[in-house]
């Protein structure tokens, strides 16, 4: 015979498993405009893009050193969607994003990366890293560029164009 006990346990177990399945969720059972906003505070503004392109940019950095560059290639295109995805919240950042970056440096960089000569690549680098901190000037928050990723060198970087 099955102790009482035992049954007991089994229905309250049932039990529980049946209330955390209609739990609330914050988004699903929330109504259209507190998901929204939820959603919208949740995802952040600019700096949550630009956590993420600072991330893959000392990938990036990394990548090199170790002449992997289909790694930096990879990194560095991600880049790219990760200010699109910026502005897209912060429209206000477009224009200096699109002028100093996207339509400059950025698409020539991806060419040289994707072309893969280590030498090239470690030459252009000083022009990719003066975009993003002329962008940090222009938008006000200079003091982005006072840290390792943009104060440190990599061995043989800008040498190509030391020796024009
Ligand atoms: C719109 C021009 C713009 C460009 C281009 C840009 N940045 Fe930024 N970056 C900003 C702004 C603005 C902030 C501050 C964001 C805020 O506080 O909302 C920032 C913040 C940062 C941060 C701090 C993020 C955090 O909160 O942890 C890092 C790291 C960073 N940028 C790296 C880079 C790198 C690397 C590049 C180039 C690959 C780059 N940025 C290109 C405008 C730019």
């Amino acid at each position: 015979m099955i102790p009482r006990t035992f049954v007991m346990l089994f229905l309250a177990s049932l039990l529980a498993m049946a209330s955390h399945a209609h739990a609330d969720d914050w988004l699903v059972d929330a109504d259209e405009d507190t998901r929204a906003e939820r959603l919208s505070s949740y995802l952040g503004g600019f700096s949550s893009a630009m956590w993420e392109v600072g991330y893959r940019y000392e990938h990036m950095l990394q990548a090199i050193e170790d002449d992997n560059f289909e790694l930096a290639t990879y990194h560095w295109d991600k880049i790219g969607g990760a200010i699109r995805g910026g502005y897209m919240k912060r429209p206000g950042r477009q224009a200096n994003s699109d002028a100093l970056f996207l339509d400059a440096i950025w698409p020539i960089y991806l060419e040289t990366l994707k072309a893969g000569d280590g030498d090239t690549i470690r030459s252009q680098l000083p022009q990719a890293r003066d975009a993003c901190m002329a962008c940090h000037v222009a938008e006000d928050v200079e003091f982005m560029n006072n840290q390792p990723m943009f104060t440190r060198t990599l061995p043989g970087e800008g040498d190509a164009n030391a020796s024009e």
